[in-house]
């Protein structure tokens, strides 16, 4: 039996996460400089005025997603490091989120569908943990409504880690006598610091700043030669083809729910965000994703089935815009979406040591 992956804890689980968002506001037509530009060089790309455009749709990538309910800290962040790569918050002690969103590959596992508990599989893609914290919500179709409620619900979700129940996580964790004093640090108001909930506010803090900028972004800030040619005739490319109706804001996605299959039906059995609000108006509405490192994150859509970048983008433009991009403008596109690859800091993500276990630690459960 395959059960659907995360998200899915059981009736009376359903977040509020709210409606989905009204689709974002067409933009205007592109403004497009007459190109007379002097006669001995060939006209480039004005990247000037598409300049002023990207930063007015896309904006810029802050340096740490702020939440008003988790503020950051470096001791909580010391300690998201440490829980994100704990194996033994997993059942058989041998699945941690790294597991299906490895850090040193753009957060993604490269799998249409990720192994979780005894090698069962999912229904869905492992979108990547980079830049998820700025998401208007988490998953496909938005079930949790931040990182913290999805790193909880990862841990006890019924495929990935499986933990027996909520209370186990923190035994688990006090059975370790090396996070006593890292939960202690990191939560110095509570009396009892180790809880499941700080556990996923401190995983959540730590992936509040997996953000990663890129050169497109330096290309934003005023620098020309940021971007080479192609990739900014490939931005014009993604402004003129319509992406912007949906791929905007700072990751280029994430700020809103949209119909796959909104010009062409998309074949899919998923109804996406109809499984979390029950709105037959939300059916086959996904999570406009992220473009940023999307080049990295392959393979690609809600179920993984597309293995290409250029077939992504080709039949972007069939089932969301109503047009046959030709090769040409399909090229274009993906030579403007490498130049989203972002850097990924490696301190950050370096992989800590882990404390050891102690006595009453359980012992792995294959079961
Ligand atoms: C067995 C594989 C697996 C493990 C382990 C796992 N995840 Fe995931 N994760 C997924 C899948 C699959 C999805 C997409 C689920 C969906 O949309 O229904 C996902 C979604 C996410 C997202 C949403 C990103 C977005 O853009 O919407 C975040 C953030 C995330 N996981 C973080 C974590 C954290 C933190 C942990 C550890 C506590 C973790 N995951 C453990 C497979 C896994
Ligand atoms: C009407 C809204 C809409 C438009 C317009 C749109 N997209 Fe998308 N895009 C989406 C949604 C929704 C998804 C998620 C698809 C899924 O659920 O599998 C997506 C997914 C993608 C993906 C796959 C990302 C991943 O991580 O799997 C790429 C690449 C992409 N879009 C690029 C483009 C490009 C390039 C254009 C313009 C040619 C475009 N999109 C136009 C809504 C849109």
């Amino acid at each position: 039996m395959i059960v659907r992956v995360l998200c899915v804890v059981g009736a009376g689980a359903v977040l509020a996460c709210g409606d989905a968002p009204a689709p974002a506001p067409e933009p205007a037509a592109p403004e497009r400089a007459s190109v007379e530009a002097p006669v001995t060089e060939p006209p480039g790309p004005d990247r000037a005025a598409l300049r002023t455009r990207a930063n007015a749709i896309f904006g810029v990538l802050p340096d740490e997603a702020k939440s008003a309910s988790n503020p950051v800290s470096e001791e909580k962040i010391t300690l998201g490091r440490i829980l994100y790569y704990e194996p033994r918050l997993s059942r058989d002690h041998d699945v941690s989120c790294n597991s299906c969103h490895p850090l040193d590959r753009f957060g993604a596992d490269g799998e249409a569908t990720s192994r979780g508990h005894r090698g069962q599989r999912g229904e869905r893609n492992a979108p990547t943990v980079y830049n998820a914290a700025l998401h208007v919500a988490q998953c496909w179709d938005g079930r949790a409504a931040d990182v913290e409620e999805l790193a909880k619900r990862s841990v006890l979700n019924p495929v990935e880690m499986v933990v027996p129940n909520e209370a186990s996580v923190p035994e688990v964790l006090k059975s370790i006598p090396g996070y006593v004093p890292l939960f202690a640090a990191a939560f110095p108001d509570d009396e009892d610091p180790i809880t499941t909930d700080n556990m996923a506010r401190a995983i959540g803090a730590f992936e509040r700043r997996l953000l990663t900028p890129s050169r497109f972004d330096a290309f934003l800030e005023g620098e020309d030669t940021a971007l080479n040619d192609a990739e900014v005739e490939g931005l014009d490319a993604f402004f003129s083809a319509g992406c912007i109706q949906c791929h905007v804001g700072p990751t280029l996605g994430g700020i809103s729910f949209q119909k796959l299959g909104r010009n062409e039906p998309y074949p899919t059995d998923d109804a996406g965000r109809f499984l979390v609000t029950g709105k037959e108006a939300n059916r086959f509405f996904f999570k406009v994703p992220s473009l940023r490192n999307v080049a990295e994150t392959g393979p690609w859509f809600h179920d993984g089935g597309v293995a290409g970048l250029p077939e992504a983008v080709h039949l972007m433009g069939r089932h969301q815009l109503g047009v046959d991009l030709s090769p040409d403008q399909v090229a274009s596109i993906v030579a403007f979406l490498g130049s989203l690859t972002g850097e990924v800091d490696q301190v950050y993500i370096e992989q800590p040591r882990l404390p050891g276990s102690g006595p009453d630690t359980p012992a792995p459960d294959p079961s």
